[in-house]
């Protein structure tokens, strides 16, 4: 059974997010989202439970994707999920050295597991948690950029 973790502030999930989990879902037996309170960024829009739903939410389609809250080192979730991969993606060259630390960070502290990344298709590269809060904050809908079936309206 081939494991993968896929962690994420999610605040809130995207289409991005949601394209990653499903093509991780079609490469693993079984994916875990690891949903991170992330307390330390102070702009977080929704809270952790939140969070937790709305990816939930999003993946109720993927018989073989769960999703669980983490406050602690991802390489702990993936010992206690046994996953031997960590899927992340990556829209551009500024993810990008973002992600190279992460992977060897994550390689230091739990070297049995390995790193993939995703390249985000070019339809979605442009969104961003951060951009639907700043839309949201404006009042705005951002009804396209998130998930179907997801209204953050309801949350807010
Ligand atoms: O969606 P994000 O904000 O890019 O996700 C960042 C996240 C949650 C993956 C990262 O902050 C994280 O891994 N947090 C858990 C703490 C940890 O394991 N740190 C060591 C790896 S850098």
């Amino acid at each position: 059974m081939k494991i993968a973790i896929y962690p994420g502030s999610f605040d809130p999930i995207t289409l991005g997010h949601l394209d990653i989990i499903r093509r991780a879902a079609a490469c693993f037996d079984r994916v875990c989202v690891c949903v991170s309170p992330n307390a330390e960024k102070r702009n977080q829009m929704f809270t952790p439970e939140q969070k937790l739903q709305l990816v939930r939410t999003a993946v109720a389609d993927l018989p073989n994707v769960e999703a669980e809250l983490w406050p602690g080192l991802l390489a702990d979730f993936a010992v206690r999920h046994h996953a031997s991969a960590i899927v992340r993606g990556v829209r551009n060259t500024t993810d990008f050295e973002y992600e190279r630390t992460m992977a060897a960070t994550n390689r230091r502290l739990y070297p049995a597991v390995v790193t993939v990344m995703l390249f985000t298709p070019p339809d979605v590269a442009d969104i961003s948690s951060s951009t639907v809060r700043e839309v949201l904050a404006f009042g705005r809908s951002v009804a396209e950029f998130l998930p179907r079936g997801i209204e953050l309206e309801n949350y807010l």
